[in-house]
């Protein structure tokens, strides 16, 4: 299996994505957010790329089981239901419901990878899972890191290091690009405390100070779901 990295969403533009399989990451927080609000019986999201889109598509469909989730600055939006914090998909606000999504970094990663064969969901949540469904596929691998406004982030790029080694240590034969060889030195030297990189890390520390730094521990969750939805005709889903 080859494995490249787009180290930040741009990249996806200059990268040939047909036959590939996709794993978009935006470690905090939207996929974690996704895979959690799965865990919470969340039937699907629409990723969508601005606060308008996000409120015609909602307008135009007027079902009570849409909901509108997102965030800018990481701070919930105006009129919308559900912010960006894994903390606020409980059971009982997601059960069923299905949630147009806009992100400032994580949604429009997705966008950008729409053109691969398979899009999957990555977080540190579902490491195990995702090289898992990774190697089902039998395709090549990109990691698209969402990074920070169009910009490198630690944190998406050391937990794409996570998936190269969970999936050198099933004894998959991994041919590295370049990127994902620094990812995968970059996860070596944090894996022993996520928790602490992901707080020290640029966007951690923002998280902090705007006092959502609860949400740091629940991304910090390594393996612990076993969930990887997949992004397929403009829906975020469980195919299984
Ligand atoms: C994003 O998509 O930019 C992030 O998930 C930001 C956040 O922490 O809300």
């Amino acid at each position: 299996m080859k494995i490249d990295l787009a180290l930040m969403p741009f990249e996806l533009e200059k990268k040939d994505l047909r036959g590939k399989a996709v794993a978009v990451v935006d470690a905090l927080r939207a996929t974690s957010t996704m895979v959690a609000a799965f865990e919470n019986g969340c039937s699907a999201f629409i990723p969508v790329s601005t606060v308008e889109e996000a409120m015609q598509l909602a307008a135009l469909k007027k079902d009570p089981d849409l909901l509108l989730g997102g965030e800018r600055k990481a701070m919930p939006l105006e009129g919308f239901h559900l912010g960006n914090s894994p903390r606020d998909y409980r059971p009982e606000k997601v059960r069923g419901k299905v949630v147009v999504l806009t992100t400032t970094n994580g949604t429009q990663a997705l966008l950008a990878a729409r053109k691969a064969a398979e899009v999957f969901i990555g977080a540190f949540l579902n490491i195990s899972a995702l090289s898992g469904r990774l190697q089902e596929t039998g395709r090549d691998v990109i990691i698209a890191c969402s990074g920070e406004k169009g910009l490198f982030c630690l944190e998406d790029t050391v937990c794409a290091g996570a998936i190269i080694d969970c999936l050198e240590q099933e004894g998959v034969s991994v041919s590295k690009s370049d990127a994902a060889m620094a990812a995968k030195v970059l996860y070596e030297f944090y894996e022993g405390d996520i928790y602490g990189m992901l707080a020290g890390c640029d966007w951690g520390q923002y998280l902090e100070s705007v006092g959502l730094g609860k949400d740091l521990r629940i991304c910090a969750q390594v393996d612990s779901s076993r969930l990887v939805p997949v992004y397929r005709e403009g829906k975020i889903f469980l195919d299984r």
